[in-house]
């Protein structure tokens, strides 16, 4: 079996990041499922995008957590490609809907690394309830005191801790932190010895980031890593399955 593929922010080396069309296109390019980033809105709902501000992907400024997720709607994140103005701000609940009939993956990076929101892992757990996600999320942050948060919410929960420094035998960190996975940058796995073979042994999912070029993509596939987290969901997949 070959690694899976889950399109980075959606299918965004082509439609604009973390928006339905990107989330839409990873599914016509056949990904096994996508990542993406939440924060909360001033309004406690569970937002989509990469940074704690606006300013970057669309046309206003400031942080997600002073709008409410009616003043967030209003904004343009078409993210400046074109053919794609008037892409909004997806909640996660609408992700959830797109993927809903599907048996894709979800991984929910919790943006907690800056910005500590109040109780999101309680939140992200009713909506995975009341949406039916359950056994298809896998939550990840930076900040592992959130995933240490949402294990102690619900034991059962699958989550990554994510990582790009040279941790010694991560997958002993992993294990004590009762984490199911472990999400190193590319770089990093690919410098840790006996990585793919130990995290194997221990049954711990390597999910790596972000691969956009072929030659690394069919590296790590061939290394046997658990998923590539990739912009390009078409380009992974030609590389590990040839089509
Ligand atoms: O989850 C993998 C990757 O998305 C982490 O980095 O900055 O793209 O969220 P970033
Ligand atoms: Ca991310």
């Amino acid at each position: 079996m070959g690694s899976r593929i889950l399109a980075h922010r959606g299918a965004s080396a082509y439609a604009p990041e973390n928006t339905m069309p990107a989330f839409q296109l990873a599914l016509e390019q056949e990904a096994d499922g996508v990542e993406l980033d939440v924060h909360l809105s001033k309004d406690g709902e569970l937002i989509v995008m990469h940074d704690e501000r606006v300013d970057r992907t669309t046309n206003a400024t400031g942080f997600i957590k002073d709008y409410t997720l009616q003043e967030l709607k209003a904004f343009d994140a078409s993210c400046g490609k074109e053919g794609y103005a008037g892409a909004s701000i997806p909640t996660l609940a609408e992700v959830y809907s797109l993927f809903r009939g599907t048996e894709k993956i979800i991984n929910v990076e919790i943006k907690t690394d800056i910005i500590v929101y109040p109780d999101i892992c309680g939140k992200l757990l009713a909506l995975e309830d009341a949406m039916g996600m359950n056994g298809r999320i896998i939550y990840s942050s930076f900040n592992h005191y959130t995933v240490c948060e949402m294990l102690r919410a619900r034991p059962s929960a699958k989550v990554g801790l994510l990582y790009m420094s040279m941790i010694v035998s991560p997958w002993d960190y992993a294990r004590s932190l009762k984490a199911a996975c472990l999400h190193p940058h590319f770089i990093t796995l690919a410098n840790t010895p006996n990585m793919a073979a130990e995290c194997g042994k221990l049954g711990i999912e390597t999910n790596v980031w972000t691969v956009d070029d072929a030659e690394k993509i069919d590296q790590l596939s061939k290394m046997g890593v658990t998923s590539i987290i990739t912009n390009k969901p078409d380009l992974a997949r030609t590389v590990v399955f040839g089509k």
